[in-house]
């Protein structure tokens, strides 16, 4: 079973505070986006595994670790997990990063899919999927689909708010892949946005709408 982690630190929880409020700028929310994410990114990479390296220091030599293997691929699901995927690249700024293009039919709530470009060597890589809102849990479950087609095992999923459905649709779509939460909210209203929620992620983000 997926391993759901909300997170508690105070930090995210008084960014996500700001986020949530209707008058918060566009400028001030697309900053909070990076922020939050590059908080969660933090936790959802603390069991990396590390490998011990021989380097010189200006005085002797030692051994120090270093994170192991092909290293990690960011995966932003268009058009809103962008600004999450600047976040994190200001702490891992080597991870490659791949895009994955969906949005919800807003009358059936599908996700659909208009864009899939990934890094040849994703498979060998940690994968972390972004996005700030799983609601109803249709565009991560696609995406992350998609990514299993292409033969990529090792995925994580990093959200900004999620409701109780869509994590538990997810979960029993994806029982190998661990969620990272921002806020894991009260649930769905009848259009499938969260409440309480922030709103439109990407028009809040964008200034669109
Ligand atoms: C939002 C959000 C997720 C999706 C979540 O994107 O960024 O991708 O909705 O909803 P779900 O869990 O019910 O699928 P949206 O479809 O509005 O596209 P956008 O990022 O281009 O605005
Ligand atoms: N997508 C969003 O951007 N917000 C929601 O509340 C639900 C889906």
């Amino acid at each position: 079973m997926s391993k759901v982690t909300i997170m508690d630190h105070p930090l995210i929880q008084h960014k996500i505070g700001i986020m949530r409020v209707k008058t918060t700028s566009t400028k001030e929310f697309r900053d909070l986006v990076s922020e939050v994410a590059m908080l969660i990114c933090y936790e959802a990479t603390r069991e990396l595994p590390l490998a011990d390296i021989e380097i010189e220091t200006p005085l002797m030599k030692t051994t120090v670790k270093e994170i192991a293997g092909k290293k990690l691929c960011i995966v932003p699901i268009l058009r809103a997990g962008l600004h999450m995927a600047d976040g994190i690249l200001n702490l891992i700024p080597n991870a490659k990063v791949g895009h994955v293009g969906l949005y919800r039919n807003e009358e059936t709530l599908e996700p659909v899919e208009y864009f899939c470009k990934l890094p040849a060597d994703s498979g060998d890589r940690e994968i972390f999927v972004v996005d700030p809102m799983l609601a109803t849990g249709g565009s991560a479950i696609a995406a992350i689909n998609l990514l299993k087609k292409r033969g990529i095992s090792k995925i994580h999923f990093l959200c900004l708010i999620a409701a109780p459905e869509g994590v538990k649709k997810f979960t029993e779509a994806h029982p190998d892949v661990d969620i990272f939460i921002g806020a894991l909210d009260e649930r769905l209203n009848d259009k499938g946005y969260i409440l309480p929620g922030l709103g439109d992620a990407g028009d809040r983000i964008y200034g669109t709408k």
